[in-house]
């Protein structure tokens, strides 16, 4: 039990964390109330192997026993109320005799108001967690109960009622939302592939809140003739997916609750539009299309993806040899989106680049006007949104916060929402009204680089859609489509340059700045290469639209500073030529990624990275793959793990998911595991 428990946290290390716990029962009694009595909890500061180790140090495990009915659940946290240590480590509990434990992920704003209010009424605290808040107001609840059969379902359901009620914000709300599955591995035949939502009365009658629903084959699921069943509770498939692929994805404000190994789904209210059932559905996903392969790292892997991850993301969709684009995602929608007053594009991090650098081509295409915008600072601004607008939330996770945040705003607005993401399943698939997945794969590598360029190319496929009618539109439409074609061997070739940018990198890796320049289609390109070089190697890097260089960043430019230029041979060209100009009239020394057949701007500058052309508009995926093999090699050279960072969360983990049992449970938030097994005998 306890390698399952570690395995999964192992499967979820590439998120980053800091310290991790898990957190068992004593097992092999008749029921969940005796397992109970013996919860152990065993939680240390670093990576899941140290955890390993102190489990094996404990004298009172006894690692060779069997047991017929346990509950295990681990954690990895990244430390955000608290420093990382062993008691600010999940799971946190109500008290001295672990009567409740919980683990969770995200931040719960008011935490410091209900830790008041509850030391006040004489509970102590000893992390400086948010979360312990959580099992202390489980305490608080129980002890103050109006019934000795209050059940621990009808106690979290309070619980998180009480959290709502004073946090009655959106914010709050969006932190319940999230990912959480519920795998479910066994032999046996199920009794339904389909497990219906179970509603509690309204509560005017008090008794029977404190009941569950009736537990038989129409209500929840079960092995059939109750044979051996394993639940395993988890942020995310990849902890689940080497036990079983049959999974139910959880919806925000489901509580799941298993009793004496039954499933059952319930919901506190019962809302317009609700599904009356979740399914169990076959997750696709093997576990080698989430390992590494031959790449040191799954960042290496990702980027070496990308000639077929582009592929992924039209296949099916664009006919080559009728230049035709079909987006299944939008065919009902794509009149009403036609008729709208303006696109807005709203994302964080690298999906708003990939925003910025579509917007062009978007405007041209739609002939719309186009707003990019940074979730947080459109929040921030109360932007105003009307019903003719349509908003698109580009997300590789389908899950950050602010996207998300920003996603339901325009909702409540009246906006059409359009998602471009690429987890299925996830929130943001899921609520905005239609979407594209981009089927890049999973993205595991916490730099993004696969799902960037399949959001270009997506992005890209909307917009030659958007025009797919307009006659005068036809001749560029071809030259995309056809740009469309080439790509992947195009991507190959520059992949093909990895040594000589691994040399550029042994040259960089000591510098403490590297600065981008360009214009055009290729400032996307700057901006996200800075990024990448930021996050992931720790220098500083700045990307700099190349038009507004007089305009202050030159201050920074000379013989020392390095600076990489990127000039292509389009609209902005001789622009572009202008900057290499002021740039080496301040004795910078650029290197100039460029057109493979620019010769002028090869004779030029001192040091190139030649790409091939492409059209003018996908140009951009082509230059942004240096930077991202450049980031990776210079992260390697000084000495970081790639695959973790400084936001190693990656912000998949929004959620404030309630998983019940009868007896004793957890809160838990993305970056946990469960695991339930319970044996027939
Ligand atoms: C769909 C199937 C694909 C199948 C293809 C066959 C899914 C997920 N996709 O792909 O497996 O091969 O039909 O024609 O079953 N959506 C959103 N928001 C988003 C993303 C998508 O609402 O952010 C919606 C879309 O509007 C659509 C559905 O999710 O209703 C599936 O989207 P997508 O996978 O892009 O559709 P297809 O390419 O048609
Ligand atoms: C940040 C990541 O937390 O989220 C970035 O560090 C990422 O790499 C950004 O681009 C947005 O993520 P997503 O999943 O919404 O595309």
């Amino acid at each position: 039990i306890l390698e399952i428990l570690l395995k999964g946290l192992q499967r979820l290390e590439y998120r980053g964390y800091d310290s991790a716990g898990v957190g068992i029962d004593g097992g092999n009694g008749k029921d969940w109330e005796s397992n109970a009595k013996s919860i152990q909890l065993i939680k240390q500061r670093g990576k899941v192997k140290v955890l390993d180790e102190e489990i094996h140090k404990q004298q009172d495990v006894d690692l060779d026993v069997e047991f017929d009915v346990h509950l295990g659940i681990a954690h990895t946290r990244w430390a955000t109320h608290g420093v990382p240590s062993p008691v600010n480590s999940h799971p946190q509990r109500s008290d001295k005799n672990n009567e409740f434990i919980v683990i969770h992920n995200g931040i719960i704003t008011n935490y410091k108001d209900l830790r008041k209010f509850l030391e006040s009424k004489g509970y102590e605290f000893e992390s400086e967690t948010d979360t312990e808040t959580i099992a202390k107001l489980v305490k608080y609840m129980y002890d103050n109960r109006e019934s000795d059969d209050i059940s621990f379902a009808t106690l979290v359901e309070r619980v998180t009622q009480q959290l709502v009620r004073v946090f009655s914000c959106t914010e709050l709300l969006l932190k319940r939302g999230g990912p959480l599955l519920i795998g479910v591995k066994s032999d046996h035949k199920l009794s339904t592939d389909h497990i219906p939502v179970l509603y509690r009365s309204s509560g005017k009658d008090k008794k029977s809140c404190t009941t569950l629903p009736r537990m038989d084959q129409d209500t929840c699921l079960f092995p059939v003739d109750e044979k051996a069943v394993e639940y395993y509770f988890a942020s995310d498939a990849s902890a689940v997916i080497e036990h079983t692929n049959r999974v139910i994805f959880l919806e925000d404000d489901d509580v799941a609750a298993v009793t004496d190994g039954r499933l059952s789904i319930h919901r506190i209210k019962r809302t317009a539009g609700d599904h009356p059932a979740r399914a169990i559905q076959t997750l696709q996903m093997e576990l080698q299309q989430i390992m590494k392969g031959n790449y040191s790292s799954f960042m290496q892997k990702e980027i070496f993806e990308q000639p077929e991850s582009v592929v992924n993301t039209m296949r099916g969709r664009v006919n080559f040899d009728n230049n035709t684009v079909t987006l299944g995602g939008l065919k009902d929608h794509i009149k009403e989106i036609q008729r709208c007053r303006r696109l807005i594009l709203i994302a964080c991090g690298t999906s708003y680049h990939a925003g910025v650098a579509t917007r062009q081509v978007l405007e041209e295409l739609t002939e719309l006007p186009v707003m990019v915008e940074l979730a947080s600072d459109f929040l921030d601004r109360n932007t105003p949104v009307f019903r003719d607008d349509v908003c698109f939330f580009i997300s590789q996770s389908g899950e950050t916060a602010d996207s998300l945040m920003a996603l339901r705003y325009c909702k409540e607005r009246g906006a059409l929402t359009v998602g471009i993401t690429n987890t299925v399943g996830s929130s943001i698939s899921r609520e905005t009204d239609c979407g594209v997945h981009i089927n890049a794969g999973p993205e595991i590598g916490v730099a993004s680089t696969k799902a960037y360029t399949s959001q270009f190319v997506a992005l890209i496929m909307f917009a030659l859609l958007m025009c797919d009618d307009r006659i005068s539109m036809q001749p560029r439409r071809r030259e995309i489509i056809q740009g469309l074609r080439v790509l992947p061997d195009l991507i190959k070739e520059v992949l093909s340059l990895d040594d000589e940018i691994q040399k550029l990198a042994a040259e960089l890796y000591q510098q403490k700045s590297v600065l981008i320049m360009g214009r055009g289609y290729h400032y996307a390109t700057c901006l996200e290469g800075a990024l990448k070089i930021k996050e992931i190697t720790y220098m500083h890097s700045e990307g700099i639209l190349a038009g507004e260089l007089k305009h202050g960043p030159l201050a920074l430019v000379d013989k020392l500073m390095p600076v990489i230029m990127i000039i292509m041979r389009d609209h902005t060209y001789i622009k572009c030529q202008n900057a290499l100009q002021q740039v080496v009239a301040r004795q910078g020394r650029p290197i100039v990624i460029c057109d493979k057949d620019d010769y002028e701007t090869i004779k030029n500058s001192s040091r190139t990275i030649k790409v091939p052309h492409c059209v003018d508009c996908l140009q951009g995926i082509l230059s942004v793959i240096p930077l991202q093999l450049l980031s990776f090699h210079l992260a390697v050279l000084r000495g970081y793990d790639v695959s973790t960072h400084h936001s190693g969360l990656k912000m998949i983990i929004q959620s404030f998911f309630v998983l019940i049992n009868n007896y004793y449970s957890l809160v838990g938030y993305a970056h946990i595991l469960l695991h339930i097994l319970l044996k027939n005998h």
